[in-house]
């Protein structure tokens, strides 16, 4: 089934990969017989490429490359055994990449894609639930350079994203909950029912639909804004702070958290910063912390943790202005953007939620 429409920047098919429905499409790309290279990490190449190669095997030339899993992987060095490897198959512009995997596996293999012989066709097959309502839609490619997450990238569409909600049955749980919290996001930025309905787990027998509703929330803000500049950066919300966790506990690596784990955090300080900068009333920031608090994983906030956090905004800070910007929220449904913060509100903040993670 395609989702509805047709003014998206890219199709987005929910559906079983075994339907004729990709093959058909695929066509469009690269010709029966044609060459297709498939990229994975070491978990979705176990779990998820045997399914898409016995459908596919008989009718293309394909091509396989996987990388180990995780966030590391996502480096310029993975980038050049990549482009070696596109080269080794001899691939065109009439050939197609399939990025088979998480949010890594569709940031570095659209980004790999968009870059080799200036950009050859991509579509994203996610099969984590963070890529399949996040990550492998709306053009955002990239990788990280050193603890700095997301910093080299380009915009640039995959031709098609076809979402298998099979493939979540092989996903470790944490990690379904932590593209959970990215679809809690999307309620809080602009449906409440929906942020509703999820912070009370009324979607566990029609899980598809809401995989539904969190695509449309995207792509319909994706469409309006495709390069960033103005509403899109609603999608931020819970990204600023998170990622500075996030890069954070990527340069102490002896930890980790997942990156739906650090925007839940995120969302619970930004949602503070929302109610301290008066933009958001006390009682929903109330209600808000009731929802999210008991979705904290096991993540310490300490005082070195806050003071690399603010180290990392004060890098970005650098590149923009001389203040710090963030998409606040207004209450459940309305996000707010280029709001803008003094580091002395952030470090309080910070504070705060620090005695958040100790209750956990
Ligand atoms: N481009 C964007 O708009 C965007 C948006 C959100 C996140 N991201 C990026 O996406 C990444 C996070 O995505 P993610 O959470 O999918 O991470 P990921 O790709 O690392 O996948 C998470 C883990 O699940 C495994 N996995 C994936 N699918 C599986 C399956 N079906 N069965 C078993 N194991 C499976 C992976 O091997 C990995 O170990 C981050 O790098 C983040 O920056 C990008
Ligand atoms: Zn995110």
């Amino acid at each position: 089934m395609e989702i509805n429409s047709n003014q998206y920047p890219h199709p987005v098919f929910v559906g079983s990969v075994l339907n004729d429905e990709l093959e058909t499409f695929i066509l469009k790309y690269a010709k029966h017989g044609g060459d297709i290279a498939v990229i994975c990490d070491s978990n979705t190449a176990k779990h998820c490429y045997p399914r898409v190669k016995e459908k596919l095997k008989n009718k293309f030339n394909l091509n396989f490359l996987e990388f180990p899993e995780g966030e590391k992987s996502k480096s310029l060095n993975t980038c050049e055994k990549i482009w070696k490897y596109f080269t080794e198959c001899g691939l065109r512009k009439d050939s197609l990449v399939i990025n088979l995997g998480g949010g890594v596996v569709s940031d570095i293999g659209g980004f790999c894609s968009s870059l080799y012989l200036r950009g050859i066709p991509f579509i994203n097959i996610p099969t984590s639930l963070m890529a399949m309502v996040d990550a492998a839609l709306g053009g955002k490619t990239g990788i990280d350079s050193g603890e700095l997450k997301n910093n080299i990238g380009i915009i640039n569409f995959p031709e098609g994203v076809f979402v298998d909600v099979d493939f979540l049955k092989t996903l470790p749980k944490r990690e379904f909950f932590s593209g959970y919290n990215e679809m809690i996001k999307h309620g809080l930025i602009a449906n409440k029912e929906y942020y509703l309905d999820l912070t009370d787990n009324k979607f566990l027998n029609n899980f598809e639909d809401a995989i539904i509703k969190s695509i449309k929330i995207k792509m319909d803000i994706v469409v309006k804004d495709p390069y960033d500049k103005d509403i899109r950066k609603t999608l931020n919300f819970g990204h600023t702070i998170g990622h500075a966790i996030e890069s954070t506990y990527l340069k102490y690596s002896n930890k980790s958290v997942l990156h739906g784990e650090a925007v839940l955090l995120g969302m619970i300080t930004e949602s503070i910063l929302s109610e301290m900068k008066g933009i958001m009333a006390s009682d929903e920031l109330k209600a808000i912390m009731s929802r999210l608090q008991p979705r904290v994983s096991k993540i310490i906030i300490d005082e070195n943790t806050i003071n690399e956090v603010i180290q990392l905004l004060m890098y970005d800070k650098k590149h923009t202005s001389d203040q710090l910007n963030f998409t606040l929220l207004e209450k459940p449904g309305k996000a707010i953007i280029n709001q803008n913060l003094d580091v002395s509100q952030i470090r309080q903040s910070l504070s705060l939620l620090s005695e958040i993670t100790k209750q956990q």
